[in-house]
């Protein structure tokens, strides 16, 4: 006999072809499904993408959104923060990632320096944002103190993920990368961020580095979906930076990284078998020469 799962009829099955991740869709995810993924209770998965070729490989596995962060700063561009990250080279690698997808809704990051002077910088830069390199949304970091920023943005028709707990632009303020939000009184200031930014219109709320209490107890109390990193398993989504997740980033890893493969070193095994090969004459072989 067949086995039939039993199904409350009274509850409508959540249709699946509509999942961001897995689901049948070809278009550009957009800020409305987004939404009713939430409504849905579905998690999803977001990843950084800095350049064209990593893009499409995420595009292609269904990543259904990526952000191209000024995570770039450190895993892309050399540098050992986010602050030295331009908005030209935020719009440059943010182009190249729109160009490599098709379906992925692209979020770039606003760099340091490129908003914190009040909503009318905020509006011009993610204007160029926008026009030059076709990102759907933009994301800045933030709460209270940027409330005021992403409420311009949206009135102008800008999607807008907003960023707190650690916001890694306040890297020099922080001294370091803290866990936020420990402490009755560092909670209430979260709690007040989380609402702030949702009450200015943004789409999605990044926590990072979050007890996973807290921020379990602010993706209750918002209805727009929180990004977690290093938050826990209480998010609606999870984001990770992608050379983090792939093992190709050097040195030790955050306790809320897990690799999914070792990139760094069969990118650096590559390398070598390619060298060994070229100093002992057995690259080029006869099938890769021209007569
Ligand atoms: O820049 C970035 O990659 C980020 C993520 C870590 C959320 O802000």
């Amino acid at each position: 006999m067949t086995h039939v799962a039993a199904q409350n009829p009274a509850r409508p099955q959540a249709d699946s072809s509509k999942a961001l991740y897995g689901g049948k869709g070809t278009r550009r995810i957009t800020v409305r499904d987004i939404a009713a993924a939430k409504e849905r209770g579905e998690k999803w998965p977001m990843l950084t993408a800095y350049d064209a070729m990593t893009a499409s490989v995420f595009d292609q596995a269904g990543i259904p959104v990526l952000l191209v962060g000024d995570s770039a700063g450190n895993c892309h561009l050399g540098y050992e923060s986010t602050v030295p990250v331009t908005l030209d080279e935020m719009i440059m690698l943010s182009s190249a990632v729109v160009r490599g997808t098709s379906r992925s809704l692209i979020v770039g990051d606003l760099p340091f320096g490129s908003y914190q002077e009040g909503p009318t910088q905020a509006l011009r830069s993610a204007t160029r944002l926008v026009k030059e390199a076709g990102v759907t949304a933009v994301k800045l970091e933030g709460g209270e103190r940027s409330a005021h920023q992403i409420e311009l943005l949206v009135q102008a028709g800008i999607p807008v993920m907003a960023h707190i707990g650690l916001t890694p632009q306040s890297v020099n303020a922080f001294g370091g990368y803290p866990v936020q939000g420990r402490g009755e009184e560092a909670a209430q200031q979260l709690r007040r961020d989380a609402k702030a930014v949702q009450d200015a219109g943004a789409f999605a709320v990044v926590l990072e580095l979050v007890p996973a209490e807290l921020a379990a107890e602010v993706t209750t109390a918002l209805h727009v979906p929180t990004v977690g990193i290093g938050a826990g398993a209480g998010c609606d989504a999870q984001v990770l930076v992608w050379t983090d997740m792939a093992g190709m980033t050097d040195g030790r890893m955050p306790k809320f990284v897990r690799q999914y493969a070792a990139l760094r070193e069969s990118l650096g095994d590559a390398a070598k078998a390619f060298a060994d090969d070229v100093v002992g004459g057995a690259y080029p072989a006869e099938e890769h020469s021209f007569h």
